[in-house]
């Protein structure tokens, strides 16, 4: 018997880069970006060093240059928040705001919102609180106001919306009010499998949205379970979700392996804030914050998402060329 040598197809460079089974795409990125009121602004986030909430000039900016991005995804900052998160559907939010801005900017850019109350509501929760029996998170009011905030989304502009409140029903609350209004073309890219997860702090920093009592455990996952999300991504699927989301991506690689062999819809992988600035701020230079990073990018490709959620976004583009 020869000896089997499988050390023969890692022999050289050439080699590797020509036999290697997962390449990131550029195209399968996506940007985030957190918008804020006012002109000028370009505030950074102590959490997540390089990240910045920037003011829709500076927002068009950013997006002028960095031309190989093909997709965002949009957070507003609103100037005021109140307990019913008024500002997230009112015409002139900063978020629809932004999609318009843009849309005049850059026509093939698609554009997609981040579709939720926590960044609005003075209390920092995903929807809308109810007092009794108990301090809780209504889900049916939360459905309503979510589909309003969708549509003000849609009729800005937006290509996507992306609700992330992990309210039951989400999807079809949202599809119902945009084939009603003539925004059939509108997709959604749901949070579909969205854990309750300790690696959203340097965000909720960003947008100043963490619970102000409480936690997000009653509506988002829990992170013991796997089989949950299947049953979640199949709901989503039935209600009409166009792309599902996992999120966060690291800890969870084995549940967007799960969905991709069962299901066949798009997946997205948000590689959340927590894990982004655990890299940032280990890495000491920027060749190994590169080397680090296509390598967790592409495990969560190689586990199964389609698309990366990234902070590293315009980074991976230069990286990539
Ligand atoms: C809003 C939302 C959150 C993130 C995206 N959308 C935070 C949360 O649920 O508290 C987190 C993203 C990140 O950490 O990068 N519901």
């Amino acid at each position: 018997m020869p000896a089997v040598r499988l050390r023969r197809l890692r022999e050289k460079r050439a080699i590797r880069d020509w036999v290697s089974e997962t390449q990131l795409n550029p195209k399968s990125i996506i940007l985030p970006y957190f918008v804020v009121e006012g002109k000028k602004i370009k505030e950074p986030i102590e959490s997540m060093p390089c990240v910045y909430r920037l003011s829709i000039d500076n927002l068009l900016k950013d997006i002028t240059e960095a031309v190989e991005i093909q997709a965002i995804l949009l957070f507003g900052i609103p100037m005021h928040k109140d307990s019913l998160g008024f500002g997230a559907y009112k015409k002139n939010g900063i978020v629809q705001k932004a999609i318009r801005a843009i849309r005049k900017q850059r026509k093939d850019l698609i554009v997609i919102t981040d579709v939720c109350l926590c960044g609005y509501a003075s209390h920092g929760h995903c929807g809308i609180i109810k007092k009794r029996p108990e301090f809780a998170v209504d889900n049916d009011k939360t459905l309503e106001v979510l589909a309003k905030i969708a549509l003000s989304h849609a009729e800005a502009g937006a290509d996507f919306v992306a609700p992330s409140a992990m309210m039951d029903g989400q999807v079809r609350a949202i599809r119902e009010v945009l084939d009603k209004k003539d925004f059939e073309e509108v997709g959604i890219m749901g949070y579909s499998a969205k854990y309750a997860s300790n690696f959203y702090g340097p965000f909720r920093d960003a947008l100043h949205s963490a619970p102000q009592f409480g936690d997000r455990k009653s509506y988002q996952m829990d992170y013991r379970n796997s089989d949950k999300a299947l049953r979640e991504i199949k709901q989503d699927i039935e209600e009409g979700v166009d792309i599902v989301m996992v999120k966060p991506a690291l800890g969870y690689l084995d549940i967007i392996y799960r969905i991709k062999q069962k299901f066949n819809i798009p997946i997205a992988a948000y590689n959340v804030s927590g894990e982004y600035s655990m890299v940032k701020k280990y890495a000491q230079s920027r060749e190994i914050e590169k080397d680090m990073v296509l390598e967790i990018l592409t495990g969560i490709k190689r586990a199964g998402a389609d698309f990366i959620i990234t902070y590293w976004a315009k980074d991976l583009m230069k990286w990539l060329k």
